[in-house]
């Protein structure tokens, strides 16, 4: 593979924690070796420095690849903003890729927040760092982080203004939640697995539980995560494209054009119901963050797919941040089988699909007590994911940055997807839900319990 990789926002979070490390693991495996990695972002600092950053955040680095890793990444300082400053990136990339023999096929990662997203397409386009790709000139393609915009207008408008310089093709929105292996493992297990898709409705299924805790905090990222919030930050983008792997009919085959196309589908039929917001203490005094904020940093919410298979089904939503641990699970769980036993009612089956960390899935049956004539109790049986492939699994962005490379777009989002979730997004804000405080280290605000009772929810375990 022969590529030139640019990163704009070189020196931010996402940069440093997963897409240097994602780079480096996809030279350690082979999958990237003619190659150079050009970083630029505002920050007046050394090519040292931005490298330094991100060291830590490799596990078992081996000092010799790094090494080599440093020997093709650069970087610029840049104002976004100033078109001049693509010009001259342009002339700086051009003699790089002389010197290390490159045929100049472009991967453009906008690792910026959105507001970035079209000054930064127009100056790549009209500096000509960035071209529409031709059947025989090299290729060019440009990656979007999520969130893709602030609301449904924002990502409207950013979503034109790209359109007009690149094909629909060389744009990749990505999330890279669809690249972890139990997500991409979603939609085989649900469509492989006869004993699955009968007992997929309303008929069998009580409610379907999606999770994304995390143990971690705001940190250094308050600035930006102040004007997005947990529900932008995560229920827009990760939460709902879960829930719509897990909700969505079945794709004539189980690949990416037709996966998104099902995805897309449901999407359009998901509602708000309900919900209630939290703000861990403390969270006001992290650097970048307003001293009145009422940004939740927690969000439990009701969802509803208003179609023949999820009518009546409730969705339950939940997120946040300064959790007890980081967890994210899907829990599907089936309605109570009519009781025929002495004791009743029997326990519900639920199947629970754990992502991170550790991946794999459960089911829960009942099953008889030794000894006991009629006495039940609850066996799991388990697949452990991570405990047979954790080694050689690939992490998410390693995976996502592969498929671009590729040029396979299974792993990018449409953008029928995000107008529907952001549609969904802007009415949870509309409804201008109350923010409770929580605890670090807790499971949210202690009103969740007052809410969990008026809604019936029973929390799995
Ligand atoms: C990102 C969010 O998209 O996903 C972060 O912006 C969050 O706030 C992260 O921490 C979680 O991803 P992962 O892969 O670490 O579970």
């Amino acid at each position: 593979m022969d590529v030139t990789i640019l990163i704009f926002g070189a020196t931010g979070d996402l940069a440093k924690k997963k897409l240097i490390p994602a780079l480096y693991g996809l030279i350690k495996t082979k999958k990237l070796e003619n190659y150079i990695i050009v970083g630029a972002a505002i920050n007046d600092i050394s090519v040292h420095e931005v490298l330094d950053h991100a060291k830590s955040s490799i596990a078992d680095l081996d000092e010799n690849l790094w090494k080599s890793l440093s020997q093709r990444f650069f970087y610029k300082p840049i104002d976004f903003n100033d078109k001049n400053y693509f010009d001259t990136l342009k002339n700086y990339v051009e003699q790089l890729e002389k010197q290390f023999n490159l045929v100049g096929n472009r991967l453009i990662y906008c690792a910026t927040p959105s507001d970035f997203f079209c000054v930064l397409t127009e100056h790549v386009a009209q500096s000509g760092l960035a071209k529409r790709t031709t059947s025989s000139g090299p290729w060019c393609r440009i990656i979007y982080e999520k969130p893709f915009g602030h609301d449904l207008q924002s990502a409207q408008e950013i979503n034109a203004c790209i359109a007009r310089y690149f094909d629909e093709d060389q744009i990749y929105r990505i999330d890279h939640f669809l690249t972890k292996e139990l997500v991409i493992n979603l939609a085989l297990l649900r469509f492989t697995n006869i004993v699955f898709e009968p007992l997929w409705n309303n008929q069998f299924i009580d409610n379907i539980q999606i999770i994304i805790d995390e143990k971690i905090l705001v940190d250094d990222r308050g600035k930006y995560y102040d004007r997005y919030g947990a529900v932008r930050d995560i229920v827009q983008n990760h939460q709902l494209e879960l829930l719509a792997l897990i909700a969505m009919e079945a794709p004539k085959k189980l690949e990416g054009n037709y996966i998104r196309e099902e995805r897309a589908r449901v999407l359009q039929h998901v509602r708000f119901v309900d919900g209630i917001f939290g703000q861990y203490q403390g969270y006001l005094t992290t650097h970048g963050v307003q001293p009145q904020s009422t940004t939740e940093t927690w969000a439990e919410l009701i969802c509803t797919i208003d179609n023949e298979r999820w009518n009546g089904v409730p969705f339950y939503l939940r997120t946040g941040k300064g959790m007890r641990s980081k967890c994210t699970i899907i829990h599907v769980v089936f309605k109570q089988a009519e009781c025929r036993l002495t004791t009743c009612p029997v326990a519900n089956n639920y199947l629970t699909i754990r992502i991170d960390p550790d991946a794999g899935f459960t089911l829960y049956l009942n099953a008889k007590k030794p000894g006991e004539l009629a006495d039940i109790m609850p066996v799991a049986m388990d697949f452990c994911h991570s405990c047979l492939y954790a080694q050689t699994t690939p992490r998410a962005y390693e995976v996502l940055l592969e498929e671009v490379l590729r040029g396979s777009k299974s792993i990018a989002v449409r953008f029928d997807e995000i107008e529907d979730s952001w549609r969904m997004v802007d009415e949870i804000y509309a409804r201008k839900l109350p923010v409770f405080s929580y605890v670090v280290g807790s499971e949210g605000p202690q009103e969740r319990m007052e809410f969990a009772k008026k809604h019936g929810i029973r929390v799995m375990t």
